[in-house]
């Protein structure tokens, strides 16, 4: 990787403030929520995809299981080893794109939460084929019959809040979801222009099934108020549990 895309120019200049957003408040209870829904096997072995500053892969480690923590963003993955080692714990931390990654062993579970990655574009992602080979990284990289958790950006929730006019000035593309905006990584620093797609419940299912996983529930996720409720349209975001399929001798998901 030469040149820094720009979620890692993002998140390399937010690391030093990430812990202090208030959506990074709940880890024990959705570590908690996570292993329900997981069903790891004792001290089996997880993937955290966009694993941030590590709280998620941390709190995993501290209960005992064997975990991979995976980001672009090298300042995030610095203060990951940092909060590990302080938890005296241990986590292998590969830095890697999502969309671009193999891992030599397969996985009893993967998560990849708060848009860690999936439905971050970078500057030249297409919006269709960059969710899908996360996706099918992600399946790849799962034991068959494992389980993944992903929190997503809820595409009914965009459709809804944006206007026609946010469509003519180049805010919201409704063809894809993708919104751009440009925000500053923290205080005194230039706003960076950024893409974040969103989905909608019916793709979520079909790009699962093109990646090799079976969508089991899809839920209320938004951050602070996981549930394991029906969507609501304006939820911020929806959370996906899905179940890498069985294959079929000689068969295997495309791509
Ligand atoms: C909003 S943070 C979420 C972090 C963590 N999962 C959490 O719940 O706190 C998104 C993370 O995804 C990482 N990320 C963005 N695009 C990525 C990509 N293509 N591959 C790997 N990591 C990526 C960022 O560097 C950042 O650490």
């Amino acid at each position: 990787m030469s040149q820094k895309t720009t979620w890692e120019e993002f998140f390399d200049a937010h690391a030093p403030i990430y812990d202090e957003n208030v959506f990074t408040k709940n880890t024990a209870a959705e570590v908690a929520f996570l292993l329900e829904e997981l069903r790891l096997p004792r001290g089996g072995s997880v993937l955290d995809i966009g694993c941030g500053t590590g709280r998620h892969a941390i709190e995993l480690a501290r209960r005992g299981y064997r975990v991979t923590g995976l980001d672009l963003s090298s300042e995030m993955m610095a203060r990951a080893a940092a909060a590990a080692k302080a938890a005296k714990v241990r986590v292998e931390w590969v830095r890697a794109d999502a969309a671009r990654f193999t891992l030599p062993e397969p996985y009893d579970g993967a998560i990849c939460l708060c848009e860690g990655a999936f439905g971050l574009l970078g500057r030249e992602d297409d919006p269709l084929e960059q969710p899908l080979s996360i996706l099918r990284n992600i399946s790849r990289s799962l034991k068959p019959g494992a389980r993944a958790v992903l929190t997503v950006l809820n595409g009914t929730a965009a459709l809804r809040r944006h206007q026609n006019r946010d469509m003519t000035e180049g805010r919201f593309d409704p063809l894809t979801l993708v919104e751009s905006s440009a925000h500053p990584p923290r205080e005194g620093l230039p706003p960076i222009p950024v893409r974040e797609r969103s989905f909608v419940p019916t793709e979520l299912v079909l790009l699962c099934r093109l990646a090799g996983l079976s969508v089991l529930n899809l839920w209320g996720g938004t951050a602070g108020n996981w549930g394991r409720r029906p969507l609501d349209l304006d939820e911020m975001e929806i959370m996906v549990v899905a179940e890498r399929a069985v294959e079929a001798p000689g068969s295997h998901p495309e791509g």
